[in-house]
């Protein structure tokens, strides 16, 4: 187990699609699941993929119970998703504020499905189904972008809501 580097937004492998995860329960996958809840939670993130760093294999981690860096968030549960994929529930869309540890002191405005079904493996390689609502689904589909290559300023619609965290909190108070 270790903190590994986050790789940060103008790094190209941040833009590559990742492989499927092929071999479940081994030791390889366990280890590079354990990295990425140690550096997560190491930087205080509400999630990780595996992409961030460094590694081109479709495994995100997520979860919080609280975190300053989303004091209105509702808890999230935390959970590891292989080979992950989203279905929209409805076609109801929210904005809310996104920030990403590769893209340190920002924030901006995205648009996110409000609910969602999500369909992943375990590291023991047994399929699940789970639906999310509100910040939680948020989470699940900015952390599964990363998987495809997507960065959340490629989804933002209005530059004009994307800045530095500090300017936007000078903004809103
Ligand atoms: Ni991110």
């Amino acid at each position: 187990m270790a903190i590994q580097t986050i790789l940060r937004m103008g790094n190209p492998l941040l833009l590559q699609s990742s492989a499927s995860v092929e071999y479940f329960n081994t030791k390889a996958l366990e280890h590079l699941i354990n990295d990425l809840w140690d550096t997560m939670r190491a930087n205080n993130g509400a999630g990780l993929a595996a992409p961030q760093i460094g590694v081109l294999q479709q495994v995100v981690v997520f979860g919080m119970q609280s975190n300053s860096r989303y004091p209105d968030a509702n808890p999230v549960p935390e959970q590891v998703l292989i080979n992950p994929t989203i279905t929209p529930i409805g076609d109801t869309t929210v904005e809310g504020w996104e920030g990403c540890l590769s893209i340190p002191k920002m924030r901006g405005l995205v648009r996110r499905y409000e609910a969602i079904r999500y369909t992943a493996f375990t590291p023991q390689g047994e399929l699940f189904t789970c639906e999310a609502e509100g910040f939680h689904a948020r989470v699940v589909q900015h952390e599964c972008d990363h998987l495809w290559g997507k960065l959340y300023p490629m989804q933002m619609h209005d530059m004009s809501q994307f800045g530095f965290v500090n300017m936007l909190d000078a903004i809103e108070s």
